[in-house]
């Protein structure tokens, strides 16, 4: 057995991680013959992906992927730290599947993803959720089958987390989600220890994968008729830091653009590591969509800094200016944390005042939420619960306004959309997104699921916009 350990988690010593490929042994095959999965996944597009591996070597294992959780043979919870709120879902789901499991006792059920990474939460199921039978953390997701076998020979709850990350592994099987869009991990963890946030604990130091392994995925892909795909990491411009002395995510970019595939998008980046030669790139190459999301989270300075970020207010705004500048039509989202602890009425001020100057594509807002561990956690709170709801409130109105500015800017244009597939509140329908992630629906023939259309903007709304098929 091991445990998630917080001391360790925290180490950062610059090293070259050794690469291994994934192997599946003898003795694990046919753990599944004849049962059903159900997986349920929490948190952002990293955890997707994984779960996407996951899928895959459930299914080496002879597992079949079932729709319904009540009828499965194994429920895992790929969870999700970021905020209480991602935690208290997951504990509601353990609280059903506990009551599911009195009337069906030999159902496994399993719990993985970033919450399996937190000191708390593994000494919780050790003491309350005994029914659970294996835990596995985000660095050993090649661990499954292992923790699977065992936890069915010993039938003790097996805890496999490693509270360091060991090592690279290479090969991962994969069950996309989608036959046109792909994500692609290009960079792991963060070193980053901004004060309000759990991932470089949960995810562990960056680690860049090696520039060929990401190229031959990539290349893969477009023999294989992907359309899309999304570099993945939580710092993506902090890519290759860790490994080379002259690559860069510059570099990457402009490799991953001339393998041709029709689409590159990546995400997320921090403000810190974007240099004016990722600018040049993407604004040199058509199939690099012209959409960054560039996380800001307060337009305050003082609460930048005490929140880590390593920028201010104007850093900010010369880069993003310098983007909008220079990248023709460039899409800009963000993400803003209000009721940090220290964020009193005058920063929050200047976080709306920031909206108005950068009056963003799109924002996801979030309630500042404390994380056991991080060192924001412990800085005395100066605003009531109430009042940061009503920050967010003010906040929301103020960026929903831009959202349907920038959509009214597309009415009357063709754009080109990328069809994703039938808008599942109106069968007729078809949805998919601009270059600039803008969603649209349209009606269509299912045969356009996958491709690259023209469709012109009819009609455009806060969310979305609605439009028709053009012949072009
Ligand atoms: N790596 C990305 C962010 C990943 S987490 C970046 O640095 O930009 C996604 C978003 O969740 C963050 O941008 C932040 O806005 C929000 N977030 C992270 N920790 C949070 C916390 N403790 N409370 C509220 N929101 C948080
Ligand atoms: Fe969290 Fe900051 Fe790292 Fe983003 S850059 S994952 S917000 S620590
Ligand atoms: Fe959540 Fe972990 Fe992603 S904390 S946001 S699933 S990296």
């Amino acid at each position: 057995m091991q445990i998630p350990n917080y001391k360790e988690a925290k180490k950062r010593e610059r090293k070259v991680f050794q690469i291994e490929e994934f192997q599946l042994e003898k003795e694990w095959e046919h753990l599944g013959d004849n049962k059903t999965y159900f997986i349920k996944t929490y948190g952002c597009q990293m955890n997707e992906h994984d779960t996407e591996n996951i899928k895959a070597i459930l299914e080496k294992l002879g597992f079949q992927e079932s729709s319904n959780w009540e009828e499965s043979d194994l429920i895992l919870l790929n969870t999700c730290s970021i905020r209480e709120n991602a935690h208290n879902k997951a504990y509601g789901m353990l609280g059903r599947i506990k009551h599911l499991k009195e009337s069906r006792p030999d159902i496994l059920v399993g719990v993985c993803g970033c919450m399996a990474q937190e000191e708390g939460v593994v000494s919780q199921i050790q003491e309350k959720y005994k029914f659970v039978n294996f835990v596995f953390g985000t660095h050993n997701l090649y661990d499954l089958p292992k923790v699977l076998y065992q936890s069915g020979k010993t039938h003790h709850q097996e805890i496999e987390v490693l509270p360091k990350e060991e090592k690279l592994v290479e090969g991962f099987p994969v069950k996309r989600e989608s036959k046109h869009k792909a994500f692609v991990n290009i960079i792991y963890g963060c070193d980053k220890f901004c004060t309000y946030c759990i991932v470089p604990y949960t995810r562990g130091s960056q680690r860049s994968r090696h520039k060929e392994d990401i190229l031959r995925e990539v290349e893969q892909l477009v023999k294989d008729g992907y359309q899309e795909v999304t570099l993945l990491g939580q710092n993506v411009n902090a890519y290759g830091k860790d490994l080379y002395e002259d690559y860069t995510m510059e570099n990457l970019l402009e490799d991953v653009a001339k393998t041709n595939i029709p689409r590159v998008r990546f995400m997320t980046s921090h403000p810190w590591d974007f240099t004016d030669g990722m600018i040049d790139v993407i604004a040199k190459y058509d199939n690099i969509m012209n959409a960054v999301h560039l996380p800001v989270q307060s337009g305050s300075s003082k609460v930048l800094k005490q929140m880590g970020r390593r920028y201010t207010k104007e850093d900010y705004l010369t880069l993003f200016s310098k983007m909008k500048e220079k990248i023709p039509n460039v899409a800009i989202s963000t993400d803003i944390i209000v009721g940090f602890p220290t964020e009193e009425e005058e920063d929050f001020q200047e976080t709306l005042d920031l909206v108005k100057t950068c009056q963003f594509d799109n924002a996801y807002s979030f309630v500042f939420s404390p994380r056991e561990g991080t060192p924001a956690c412990k800085f005395e709170n100066k605003t009531s619960e109430e009042e940061k709801n009503q920050r967010l409130y003010r906040l929301n109105e103020e960026l929903n306004k831009y959202f349907l500015k920038s959509n009214e800017k597309l009415l009357g244009k063709t754009v080109k959309v990328l069809v994703d597939g039938v808008n599942p509140t109106n069968k007729t329908a078809l949805y998919g997104y601009t270059e600039s992630n803008k969603l649209v629906n349209f009606d269509g023939s299912i045969d356009c699921i996958g491709k690259i259309v023209s469709v012109k903007i009819t009609d455009s709304k806060t969310w979305s916009l609605d439009g028709t098929i053009v012949d072009e």
